[in-house]
């Protein structure tokens, strides 16, 4: 069983990472295989909706998100980690959600993976991050897990948080157990409501 920290942080070593190692480490007390991978320095485009990946079956842009797409779809449970960056996640986490409209396809989706939520802020609005991952995850036929939202600033403050250490290690093992019962949705359609115009 894999579990793939995911960090939406370009400050490599802050508050996202040490809370993404410290619930991968609890997802390993529980026997899974983890990595974490941090879009800090990589080069990932944003999606320029030609929606190609439909037809073709994966995104047309050669990118370091084509590594990503395979770890992603390699992991049997995500944690999204993210900084918040004006009462979101940041501008590269938005990226990475994106395009991950590629992952649409029979064989080639995020369905039935479990989902986690780490979010850390300096002062204020933890809570669009959390319930905008949530509902992306929703979408993706993701099963939720458990969220963390950590208020800390500083590199590193996250570290004198010890109530939120412990329920990020736990998050993890939470993970690692939610993956263990390959829990799954029905076989069929997405059941998401666009909008009341769709037929
Ligand atoms: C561009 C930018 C925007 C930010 N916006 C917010 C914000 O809206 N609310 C907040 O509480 N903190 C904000 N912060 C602070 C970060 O969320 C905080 O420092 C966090 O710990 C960074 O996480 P990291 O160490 O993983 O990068 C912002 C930081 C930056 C660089």
């Amino acid at each position: 069983m894999k579990i793939l920290g995911l960090s939406f942080s370009p400050r490599t070593q802050g508050n996202t990472e040490i809370l993404l190692d410290e619930a991968l480490s609890g997802a390993r007390q529980e026997g899974a295989e983890t990595e974490l991978y941090s879009i800090a320095g990589k080069d990932i485009k944003p999606c320029d909706g030609c929606w190609g990946c439909r037809k073709a079956g994966e995104c047309h842009i050669k990118d370091d998100m084509q590594e990503l797409y395979t770890k992603m779809l390699e992991a049997d449970g995500i944690i999204y980690g993210t900084p918040v960056y004006f009462y979101n996640m940041t501008g590269q986490g938005k990226t990475v959600i994106d395009r991950t409209i590629a992952l649409g396809q029979p064989g080639r989706n995020l369905a039935n993976k479990v989902g986690g939520v780490i979010a850390v802020a300096g002062s204020f609005g933890l809570v669009d991050a959390v319930k905008d991952l949530y509902f992306y995850m929703i979408t993706r036929r993701m099963l939720p897990a458990s969220f963390i939202a950590a208020y800390a600033g500083g590199k590193g403050d996250v570290k004198n948080l010890e109530k939120c250490m412990k329920a990020t290690r736990e998050l993890g093992q939470e993970m690692a157990q939610i993956a263990a019962k390959k829990f799954e949705y029905p076989a069929g359609g997405t059941h998401i409501a666009y909008g009341t115009h769709t037929r």
